[in-house]
């Protein structure tokens, strides 16, 4: 497979809208009415996820999430991987093209499971990810923040869990903590919402945030 690795970094000229939270926090319900609110504005609206929908996306998801033993680096380089290749041909062409372009998870993902949940360190898988996206951030993350004992309810009406869904909870606590000290570090690029709220109420909030970096 060919992989181009000299492509430039994107110059957007769309709107780069990253979600980021702790397994079920509701993400990919506030992803789809965000999604439908902004295209009921007109909007040319692509919805991404990670891992998953890069041209490798299939298979690397997985390795990443269906085996019962993977090496954190490993770990981390797979996340990495699947991350330059969906940056380079889903995510810039849309960008390029003038489309809102929201993804379930990006970088921040592998800082707070990664780096911290698996011990690997902050700079180093932030340097990765650098390295993966070649330098694109999102206008905007929006942080889906749920308490560990809300989080564990919801969790408990799922059917299976996946490989990191099965961490330790210590693990899913520093997540959590490492999206919020994220997110502090970098105000005017953040919104951390309370996802314990109505659905409704929380996509309120969204579309608000939103609507302050679009214009
Ligand atoms: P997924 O089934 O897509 O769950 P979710 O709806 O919570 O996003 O699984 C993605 C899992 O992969 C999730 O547990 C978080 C984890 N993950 C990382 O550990 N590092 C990463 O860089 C990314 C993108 C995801």
């Amino acid at each position: 497979m060919t992989v181009n690795d000299d492509a430039p970094t994107p110059t957007p000229s769309g709107l780069f809208i990253a979600f980021e939270g702790g397994d079920g926090v509701g993400k990919s319900t506030q992803v789809a009415l965000l999604a439908d609110q902004l295209r009921e504005h007109g909007r040319d609206v692509i919805v991404t996820r990670e891992p998953g929908d890069s041209r490798i996306g299939p298979q690397v998801r997985q390795m990443l999430l269906d085996g019962d033993e993977l090496d954190a680096r490993a770990e981390a380089l797979l996340f990495a991987a699947d991350r330059a290749d969906h940056v380079v041909s889903v995510i810039g062409p849309a960008l390029r093209r003038g489309a809102v372009v929201i993804t379930d998870r990006y970088v921040d993902s592998s800082i707070a499971y990664q780096g911290v949940g698996r011990g690997l360190g902050t700079t180093e898988v932030a340097a990765l990810s650098e390295f993966a996206t070649r330098g694109l951030n999102p206008d905007l993350t929006i942080v889906l923040d749920l308490s560990a004992a809300e989080r564990r309810r919801r969790m408990g009406n799922l059917e299976r869990f996946d490989r990191i869904e099965r961490a330790p909870e210590q693990m899913h606590d520093d997540v959590r903590r490492t999206f919020l000290d994220l997110a502090a570090a970098h105000p005017e690029r953040y919104l951390v919402v309370d996802a314990a709220r109505p659905p409704d109420v929380v996509a309120a909030e969204i579309a608000a945030a939103v609507e302050k970096v679009n214009t």
